[in-house]
């Protein structure tokens, strides 16, 4: 394996599934489990079809030669210090992130990170060509590679390209700010098939690629379409993406995950009612929102912080930029200030962890939870919530969901809230708390239901049958 040329399925991410970190007391460099939802949903699908994955490791200034791991064949990408600042950091964090997240933060456009990011992308593309067998499927993810399609394409005309943005797709007019709007849209139309979570990011770029191009308008649904670009054909479509629910049932059902779910509860000093919130600590995610309703609710003598107790795990993530930093400070301030209000000695009311926890330890936490609280104020899918309800097969549990996550497009039947409308979330988390049993039971199981029915075997079984239909007409396009 790792011969040139030799893997019929690549996939191609900025980040590897595993990277590579050296621990601060000196040892040597270790491999650990790469953070967010795209390595989660993206090593099950890469584990049970065989493949190839080209990504960064995670270190900058590392060179890795390929390897194997577990059976993946993993081909690394190597970045200077200079470009995980201006590629990774800068144009990719600091202006796609918060620009296709609502501009939730002003988006910094800097000539010299797009260059960069033009550069980075290009090595990316000529990594996927020298792991792609001929006529290869390569499946490109996510807002940091947006112009590998096209670049892959002029390099292997033979192979065939899928794209997945796991992000939402902003609105077109936040879209037309970024002055490098064309090449984008152009990087993207590189491929046979391109997929969004929802169909309105779907029909932003339909819309966009109309619009900056000129061409005639797709035809098609409301949840995609076809663009023609003479030659050949793009595909637009969407696809919300899940997680491996069968697995995440049964591991939660596991003695072990109960009784340490239990335990955790213990811990807790056994509350009447333990809420729960597990992120990336990102400004996207509502963390914020979340600690200030319940503050509130303590204040306001609502709830009782003698019952209730709240564990929040926050992923350190990108922690040099200055949004993620502020941000830290701001939810440790948030905690603090509840804890130093409403806790008794030896008691928190929150319970913080800046850190990633394992698996199992998430999934009794999962299980241990009354209440679910995921309430970010733009996020692409969040498959936490997802997570959640997967970890409750017998109905327990609550799941209060913000509008604007992907997940409240297909989870219906958890509390849905507006993350801007303080008063709109502290109703929920009430209600989440003092629901009728029944009807509680009701609601989980109808969301569990269709978790388990929407897998992410299902998400990438359709997305991978529609790229496959694709191909017959980029052998047309190639002039057969
Ligand atoms: P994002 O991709 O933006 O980070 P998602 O909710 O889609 O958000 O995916 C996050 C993934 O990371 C989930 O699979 C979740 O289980 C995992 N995760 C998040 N926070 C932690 C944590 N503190 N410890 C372990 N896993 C975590
Ligand atoms: C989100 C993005 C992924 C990214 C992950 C973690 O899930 O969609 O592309 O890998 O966050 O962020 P990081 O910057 O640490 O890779």
């Amino acid at each position: 394996m790792n011969e040139p040329n030799s893997d019929d399925f690549v996939v191609v991410a900025n980040r590897l599934p595993v990277d590579l970190e050296t621990p601060t007391d000196g040892g040597p460099p270790v491999w650990r489990r790469s953070p967010g939802g795209l390595v989660t949903a993206m090593e099950t699908v890469l584990r049970s079809n065989s493949g190839a994955w080209v990504g960064w490791p995670g270190t900058p200034d590392v060179t890795v030669d390929p390897f194997e791991e577990d059976g993946l064949s993993l081909y690394p990408v190597e970045l200077s210090s200079q470009e995980v600042e201006e590629y990774y950091e800068g144009f990719s964090n600091d202006t796609l992130w918060p620009l296709y997240h609502d501009a939730l933060i002003p988006p910094t456009f800097d000539r010299r990170w797009w260059r960069t990011y033009r550069a980075v992308n290009q090595r990316f593309a000529e990594a996927a060509a020298r792991a792609a067998a001929p006529g290869a499927t390569v499946w490109v993810h996510d807002y940091q590679l947006q112009l590998v399609p096209r670049m892959l394409r002029e390099l292997r005309p033979d192979v065939t390209i899928g794209f997945f943005l796991h992000i939402p797709f902003p609105p077109t007019e936040l879209f037309l700010q970024l002055p490098w709007r064309k090449a984008i849209v152009d990087g993207l139309l590189g491929a046979d098939l391109v997929g969004f979570h929802l169909p309105g990011g779907a029909q932003n770029f339909l819309y966009l690629a109309n619009r900056l191009f000129g061409l005639p308008a797709p035809r098609g649904t409301s949840s995609g379409g076809t663009i023609d670009l003479g030659d050949r054909q793009v595909r637009v479509g969407a696809y919300p993406i899940s997680i491996d629910s069968a697995q995440l049932r049964e591991r939660s059902r596991d003695k072990a995950v109960r009784e340490r779910a239990a335990e955790i509860r213990r811990d807790l000093g056994d509350p009447e009612v333990m809420l729960l919130g597990v992120d990336r600590l990102d400004y996207t995610k509502g963390i914020d929102v979340r600690l200030e309703a319940l503050h509130e609710l303590f204040a306001e003598g609502t709830l009782d912080p003698e019952k209730v107790v709240m564990v929040q795990l926050a992923t350190p993530s990108r922690e040099r930029l200055t949004a993620y930093a502020q941000l830290r400070d701001q939810v440790e301030r948030e905690v603090g200030r509840i804890n130093g209000e409403f806790a008794r000695l030896g008691s928190p009311v929150v319970h913080y962890l800046h850190a990633s926890v394992d698996r199992d330890e998430l999934l009794a936490m999962y299980t241990g939870a009354d209440v679910m609280l995921v309430t970010p104020l733009r996020d692409g899918m969040n498959l936490v919530a997802k997570e959640y309800i997967a970890c409750h097969p017998d109905g327990s549990g609550s799941l209060v969901l913000s509008e604007f996550a992907g997940a409240a497009a297909e989870l219906r039947r958890a509390l849905l809230v507006n993350p801007h409308d303080l008063e709109g979330v502290k109703r929920a988390i009430v209600e989440a708390i003092e629901d009728d049993p029944a009807e509680r039971k009701k609601r989980m199981k109808t969301m569990h239901a269709h978790v388990m029915e929407y897998d992410v075997a299902r998400w990438s079984r359709t997305f991978l049958e529609d790229l496959r239909a694709t191909s017959g007409a980029h052998v047309t396009a190639s002039g057969s």
